[in-house]
C-alpha cells in the first residue's frame, strides 16, 4: 500500500513537472553525433561526464562512447521514415531528444523505471516501468496496443548494462521488433568492467559468446534463454554486428530480424 502511494505520488509530480516541449525546439544540429553531444548523452563523442555529482561542474573531462557513427550507418536510411522506436533506460531523456531531432517523423517510446524525463513532444510517450516487473511489463504491453504499436523498428536496450537484465530484456523486447527491424544492445560488455553488473554465474556464456551462437543457430545451456527462444533467435536472428566505440568499455551491439 505504501509502495502505491509512492508510486501514485511520484507520477503526480512527474505529470506536473514542466518539461521541454520539443517539438517548439528548432536546432541547426544534423548529424546523430552533434546531437548526442548536445543533448549530452554518453552515445555521443564528447559529453561532460552526464552522470558526475559535482554541482560545481568541475568534472569537465570530455567522456563517450561513440556510438553515433554505428546508429548512423545502420540507420540513416530511415531518417525521415514514419518509425516507431523504443529506448529501454532513458534517464534525462538526452538520447531520446537526440532521436525525436534526428528521426524527423518517428513515434518514440521510452521507458523507464525513474521519473527524470525531462522532456516532452506529440511524438514522445514516456512510460515509466522497471523491466523486472511483470506487472508493469504488462500494463506497458497494453499501452503498445492502445497505440496500435505493437511492432517496432528499433528498440534500443540502454538500462542497467547488468548482465542478468540484458538477457532478460532481449527475451522480452526482441519479439516485439518488426520483420526488418532492430534490437541494439549498448554497453554490453559493461559487465566485464563493473562487478556490480556481473551477476553471472562462473559457467555462464558471455553476452559476446551467446550472440555469436544466436546467430549461428546453435543450442547452449542457459537459465534464462530457453530453447524455445534460442530456436526463435534462430528462426528470426537475420544479422548481428557488434561495434567498439571510443572507450575501453564502449561495445555496441545491433541485432537484425529477418
Ligand atoms: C545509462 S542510463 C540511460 C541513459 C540514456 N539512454 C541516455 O542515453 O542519456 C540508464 C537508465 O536505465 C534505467 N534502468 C535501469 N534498470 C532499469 C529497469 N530494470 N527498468 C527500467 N529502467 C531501468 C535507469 O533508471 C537509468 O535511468
Amino acid at each position: 500500500m505504501k509502495k502505491l502511494i509512492l508510486k501514485f505520488y511520484k507520477e503526480l509530480i512527474f505529470k506536473l513537472k514542466k518539461k521541454i516541449d520539443l517539438d517548439l525546439k528548432k536546432l541547426n544540429l544534423n548529424s546523430l553525433n552533434e546531437l548526442f553531444n548536445h543533448f549530452e548523452t554518453d552515445k555521443g563523442s564528447a559529453v561532460k561526464n552526464p552522470y558526475s555529482k559535482n554541482k560545481d561542474n568541475l568534472d569537465k573531462s570530455l567522456i563517450g562512447h561513440g556510438y553515433a557513427e554505428f546508429y548512423e550507418f545502420h540507420f540513416s536510411y530511415l531518417k525521415n521514415k514514419e518509425i516507431k522506436l523504443l529506448e529501454i533506460g532513458t534517464w534525462k531523456g538526452g538520447s531520446i531528444a537526440s532521436f525525436h531531432h534526428y528521426f524527423s517523423k518517428a513515434i518514440i517510446f521510452c521507458l523507464d523505471r525513474n521519473y527524470k524525463f525531462q522532456f516532452k513532444s506529440s511524438r514522445i510517450n514516456f512510460f515509466n516501468c522497471n523491466t523486472r516487473n511483470i506487472n508493469e511489463l504488462k500494463k506497458f504491453e497494453n499501452l503498445l496496443i492502445k497505440k496500435k504499436s505493437e511492432n517496432l523498428d528499433i528498440i534500443i536496450d540502454d538500462a542497467s548494462h547488468i548482465y542478468s537484465d540484458i538477457l532478460n530484456n532481449f527475451k522480452i523486447f526482441f519479439k516485439k521488433v518488426k520483420s526488418g527491424g532492430f534490437y541494439v544492445i549498448e554497453d554490453l560488455n559493461h559487465y566485464k568492467y563493473y562487478s556490480h553488473l556481473n551477476d553471472s554465474s562462473s559457467d555462464s556464456l558471455g553476452i559476446e559468446e551467446i550472440l555469436k551462437l544466436l546467430k549461428n543457430g546453435q543450442i547452449f545451456k542457459s537459465s534464462t534463454l530457453d530453447e524455445e527462444f534460442q530456436n526463435y533467435c534462430f528462426n528470426n536472428i537475420l544479422d548481428i554486428s557488434i561495434h567498439k566505440g571510443i572507450q575501453d568499455d564502449s561495445y555496441i551491439a545491433f541485432i537484425k530480424k529477418k
